[in-house]
């Protein structure tokens, strides 16, 4: 079955991450694994994931020159990830170049990119020297990755509507930032229920701590599954 849920694997130990992927059901959501497991525990955690049934997203936000970060994107693909991820300021003939060498493996990986980190202010864009609101960039970054070849990019549930309005109908949209009705927002701020999110356009919804820090963290998967039927 294609579900639309992947669930963010953020531990600073293996243990934890394998408890709850003997939980998770791998019919009903996807897995990622970001810097801080990645940096730890390595592709042989990818395996163990992927051994269990769950698709991995690699969530690297690879950002070098075009020939270092094909490589490392080709390793990826090699790997077999079901998606990983690049930096769309890293420039058009990185994500070109990111985009051919993952087509070389044959695992069908899907490649997305990351436009602005939700986690910059208006100010601290200025200070790096994009000039524009976030909304702005975000934009005119979402474009350049879609004509760079990428499948997709990783947005706030906020910009969906309009990168969906605005890209069409087979661009992927990857959003975090989703919180089922009541639950505790932790640190998101601009949050979206599961189902608001997929209405204003994703295809995809990052969920960790409402799934991850659950007493029963199976039952928040399925309640959130049945939430969006
Ligand atoms: O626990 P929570 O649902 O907030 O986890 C969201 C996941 O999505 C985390 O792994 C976080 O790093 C990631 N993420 C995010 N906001 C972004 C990009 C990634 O929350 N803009």
């Amino acid at each position: 079955m294609h579900s639309p849920i992947i669930v963010a694997l953020d531990y600073p130990t293996p243990q934890p991450a394998f408890e709850l992927l003997e939980k998770l059901d791998p019919q009903l959501c996807r897995v990622k694994v970001g810097k801080e497991m990645f940096t730890r525990m390595g592709p042989v955690f990818v395996e163990a994931c992927m051994k269990r049934g769950f698709d991995v997203f690699l969530d690297l936000k690879f950002h070098d020159i075009p020939n270092t970060v094909a490589g490392a994107c080709r390793a990826g693909a090699d790997l077999g990830v079901w998606m990983m991820n690049v930096h769309a300021s890293g420039g058009r003939r990185m994500m070109q170049a990111a985009r051919e060498a993952v087509d070389k493996s044959s695992t069908g990986t899907l490649l997305i990119a990351v436009t602005i980190l939700t986690s910059f202010s208006e100010e601290e864009l200025a200070e790096v020297g994009f000039s524009g609101g976030a909304a702005d960039n975000v934009s005119r970054l979402a474009a350049l990755a879609q004509s760079s070849g990428m499948h997709g990019v990783v947005c706030s549930p906020r910009e969906a509507q309009q990168l969906r309005s605005d890209l069409g109908g087979e661009f992927l949209l990857v959003t975090p930032g989703v919180r089922p009705a009541g639950s505790d927002t932790a640190d998101q701020r601009r949050v979206m229920t599961p189902r608001d999110a997929m209405n204003a356009g994703s295809n995809y919804l990052v969920i960790g701590r409402p799934i991850t820090a659950a007493e029963d963290p199976l039952q928040a998967l399925q309640q959130i599954t049945d939430s969006l039927t």
